[in-house]
């Protein structure tokens, strides 16, 4: 099975794979990483634009060290993990002053940088310098476990264990990019997490999870703790067409983003206001939105405000005002994104005759 594996894997991946992704066709280390950086838990669809953006804006290492990290997040805004955007600059920073600004070819070096672990490393080593190195993110593992039927929960330590002896025993001795790419393209386009194209699949004959009829179950979902709720009341603080924003600390959830001033539900969203130096008359809330987290689910009441007197100073650090369309491009959450452009499709419908 296992050299049979990888000859199958490679000619499908020729044939049937993907070719034209803006990322590919490049060996260059700077492309390969910031493409694995970016679809790490994000699907190529959202990526692409991103993508081109960031290069068309930060094209090699050294520009992206020399970036703030208020561009680089307002870059990086929508896409969502934003730890990525903030080690993603790190490590640039790092590969201009401790390797003299190229991206380091030794494994245990791409492995040190911020923001890149064992598969994502082994990603770059393979599409970068064709190293035999064996990738194992969450695609792959849905397709080993289908496919060799491997029970357990692939989060624990045995079941991920046996998953990366696996990873390592299929590994070809030749074309490793187009084996590497093949996983990938597997795993995204075929044996998908519902609705899996076992049709079509190359594998289907030896496939354990499809002779059996157990798609569904493999790989073994994570034992089902409930998401804790949290509840949050954010405040559009509007005055003169602009918004006021606020600086998120640097660490933590949406670190370093632009976001909403925020106060408990059951507070009195003016009293609140008040708190924050501004007299301020609340309007009809908006519509609820629910943010789900990796650890917990966000439910936020939106509080329109109509801030009454003009605060004397506009903007102190951490804080800043902006018309709603500036608001639009600075480096937002998306859930604040979305009140924003609601607030001002909105207020273009009012002020159209
Ligand atoms: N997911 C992670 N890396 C990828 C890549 N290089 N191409 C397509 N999907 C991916």
């Amino acid at each position: 099975m296992q050299e049979r594996f990888a000859t199958h894997l490679i000619a499908w991946q020729r044939r049937h794979g993907r070719h034209d992704l803006p990322w590919q066709g490049s060996r260059e280390p700077y492309a390969v990483w910031l493409s694995e950086i970016m679809l790490q838990q994000t699907q190529v669809e959202t990526v692409i634009p991103y993508y081109q953006r960031f290069r068309a804006r930060l094209p090699e290492v050294a520009a992206l060290a020399a970036a703030s990290e208020e561009e680089v997040l307002a870059l990086w805004s929508g896409l969502g993990y934003y730890s990525r955007a903030r080690n993603l600059h790190k490590a640039a920073k790092i590969i201009v002053q401790d390797f003299g600004g190229i991206f380091p070819r030794e494994f245990d070096q791409i492995m040190s940088l911020p923001g890149i672990g064992r598969s994502t490393a082994a990603a770059i080593a393979a599409f970068a310098f064709g190293e035999r190195r064996a990738i194992l993110d969450g695609n792959v593992k849905r397709v080993f476990c289908r496919l060799f039927g491997v029970e357990g929960w692939p989060g624990e330590k045995p079941v991920e264990n046996r998953l990366w002896a696996l990873a390592d025993s299929l590994l070809p001795s030749h074309d490793l990019g187009a084996y590497t790419q093949g996983l990938m393209d597997l795993g995204a386009t075929l044996c998908r997490r519902s609705k899996p194209a076992c049709v079509v699949c190359p594998f289907s004959e030896e496939c354990v999870a499809n002779r059996q009829g157990r798609q569904a179950e493999l790989p073994t979902a994570r034992p089902r703790k409930a998401l804790p709720e949290r509840h949050t009341a954010m405040l559009l603080l509007l005055h003169a067409g602009e918004i006021l924003l606020e600086k998120r600390p640097p660490t933590g959830i949406w670190g370093g983003l632009w976001s909403l001033p925020e106060c408990p539900t059951e507070a009195d969203p003016a009293d609140c206001a008040r708190r924050l130096g501004f007299e301020a008359q609340a309007l009809r809330p908006l519509p609820k939105l629910t943010h789900t987290f990796t650890h917990f689910r966000l439910h936020i009441q939106p509080q329109p405000l109509s801030v009454v007197r003009r605060p004397t100073k506009m903007n102190e650090p951490g804080r800043l005002w902006l018309p709603l369309a500036d608001a639009c491009e600075a480096a937002l959450p998306t859930p604040v994104r979305k009140l924003i452009e609601q607030l001002e499709a909105a207020n273009g419908a009012s002020q159209t005759p």
